[in-house]
């Protein structure tokens, strides 16, 4: 079987993004990683890309009118690669529901929190504020329910007392950096999907 088309959406550091791309790489999952879309041109992600002889583009959100001219530029751009795939990787941007509604069932996306706790932005924050005691990352179909799709899986970290953001949010990268790939995996395996809305992950037939 061909390997699965992969696009990737980021909007900065994009070391999601660079998990993937080692892991299509080596051979770890059945995937090339196409084409990195950014909605920033600045994005530290895309050098990262380009040097892996990835093909990059930039949409960016300031040079359209409206949130559907951006959606519609990111579509276009997005199916000029012809992608098995959409993983967005710390792709800052909430779509519209016609964008996302397009890639029913083929668009991952990676969350720093155990949903349905803490969708949204600054989650490491809210999580110390709150005194959790437990912490993670999620990785779930896009619907247009932003950061409320159904769930595929999640690692979970401990929350120490003396964490601050960036000791927790390194934690939770960590595992962000092994759960993505192995999730977009399992899609490039045939094993993931989404049928009526539900998650549906085949045992190992290899
Ligand atoms: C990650 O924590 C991701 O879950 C969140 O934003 C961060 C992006 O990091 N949505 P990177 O760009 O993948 O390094």
């Amino acid at each position: 079987m061909a390997l699965a088309r992969i696009t990737i959406l980021i909007s900065g550091r994009g070391s999601n993004m660079a998990a993937v791309i080692d892991a299509a790489a080596t051979g770890r999952i059945e995937g090339a990683v196409t084409h990195v879309i950014s909605n920033r041109a600045d994005a530290g992600g895309l050098a990262y890309a380009r040097q892996h002889g990835i093909a990059t583009s930039v949409v960016d959100h300031r040079a359209h009118p409206s949130r559907d001219a951006f959606d519609a530029a990111l579509a276009e751009a997005i199916d000029r690669g012809e992608p098995d795939l959409v993983v967005l990787a710390g792709f800052m941007r909430i779509l519209g529901a016609d964008f996302v509604n397009r890639y029913e069932g083929r668009m991952l996306n990676i969350h720093p929190s155990l949903l349905p706790a803490y969708p949204g932005t600054q989650t490491h924050r809210r999580v110390l504020e709150d005194h959790g005691q437990r912490h993670g990352c999620t990785v779930h179909f896009v619907t247009p329910d932003v950061d409320g799709g159904p769930i595929v899986a999640q690692a979970e970290v401990r929350v120490f007392p003396d964490d601050d953001v960036a000791t927790l949010a390194a934690r939770v990268l960590e595992q962000e950096h092994r759960l993505l790939p192995e999730v977009v995996g399992w899609f490039c395996d045939g094993r993931l999907r989404l049928d009526a809305g539900r998650v549906c992950i085949d045992d190992m037939v290899k």
